[in-house]
């Protein structure tokens, strides 16, 4: 049975047909892989949001850290009353340190989940009444269209968190592109990427002492026992990352203990002992690979600030002509 005649037997919505195919498909491959888009539902973005205020995982804390120190060498880089477009939406942290210090003329957050950003725009209106907040429910990944009302003003991204590194090359680029795209010509962009360094410190931030990490990778597992009625057995897997230096990436795999199988939706699937699925890759970049990958994709640099051991870096781009 083809994913459209499972989706309609099974009953399931668009959103959950889409990742059905997907871990379908990733499933299928060898070896065998799942999109880390599907690590946030509410369990995986509550364990996020824990990762984030874990000792050993330092780019949410230091990119704070230079947005803060770094707010009024952006805002005066910005012209006054522009969009600001946020690629995806988290916690409201980042684009508050923006908005307290940038008089920008409205703010559009744009989202897969319609839900989570309409009640996010609920709380920015309480805090900035000022501020016109115009919420997209639409993936970013693909070209959406902004609201008419900020068809005038000036435009700028704000891409942080380095959720650009969750991105293969090809793709990473191919972002860019589509970003500068539906924001225009003349526009800038705010974006945050982590940076290559030590590799234990690398390695530590994605496999923290406390275990949250391997819980977030997990959770992958019993979303799919949820929402597409799988079977994995949990206790069955191990959690791993590793720092893949060729290709300057961090990769999480989750390790089958043992010879075993997984029903999903029909499908069956065998793991042979240590057989892994590779869940999520977080590329990490110099900065002279990340200008280049801004140029050849429509951007040039205009900016470029670094916490002072270098870690994570926050840049301010221009769309060239
Ligand atoms: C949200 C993609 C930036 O790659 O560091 C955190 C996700 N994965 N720990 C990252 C993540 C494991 C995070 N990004």
């Amino acid at each position: 049975m083809n994913v459209h005649a499972l989706a309609k037997a099974h009953h399931l919505d668009e959103q959950t047909t889409a990742f059905a195919g997907d871990v379908i498909e990733g499933l299928s491959q060898h070896p065998k892989r799942l999109s880390p888009k599907y690590f946030y539902d509410a369990a995986g973005s509550e364990l996020f949001e824990q990762i984030t205020v874990l000792p050993e995982y330092y780019p949410t804390r230091t990119e704070l850290g230079i947005l803060r120190e770094r707010a009024g060498e952006i805002a005066a880089v910005i012209p006054e009353g522009a969009a600001l477009v946020e690629f995806g939406a988290g916690a409201t942290t980042k684009v508050r340190l923006l908005l307290e210090r940038c008089a920008f003329g409205a703010y559009v957050p744009v989202d897969i989940s319609g839900d989570f950003i309409h009640a996010q725009a609920e709380v920015l209106s309480r805090d900035f009444p000022e501020l016109a907040v115009y919420p997209v429910t639409a993936d970013f990944t693909a070209p959406f269209a902004l609201p008419d009302a900020v068809g005038a003003m000036p435009k700028v991204g704000f891409f942080p968190g380095s959720t650009l590194g969750n991105f293969e090359p090809h793709e990473a680029s191919a972002f860019m592109r589509s970003a500068r795209e539906i924001l225009g010509p003349g526009a800038q962009m705010v974006i945050g990427v982590d940076l290559e360094k030590d590799e234990r410190v690398l390695y530590d931030a994605y496999n923290d002492a406390a275990g949250v990490t391997a819980r977030f990778n997990l959770n992958v597992m019993v979303r799919i026992n949820r929402e597409l009625g799988g079977n994995f057995d949990i206790s069955g897997f191990t959690h791993r990352s590793i720092y893949n230096r060729e290709r300057h990436r961090i990769e999480m795999h989750l390790i089958s203990r043992k010879a075993q199988s997984v029903r999903v939706l029909g499908h069956t699937f065998s793991f042979r002992p240590g057989e892994t699925i590779h869940t999520e890759s977080s590329y990490k970049y110099s900065l002279d690979r990340f200008t280049a990958l801004a140029r050849g994709s429509g951007w040039s640099v205009r900016k470029s600030w670094t916490d002072a051991a270098g870690m994570f870096s926050v840049h301010v781009l221009v769309a060239s002509e």
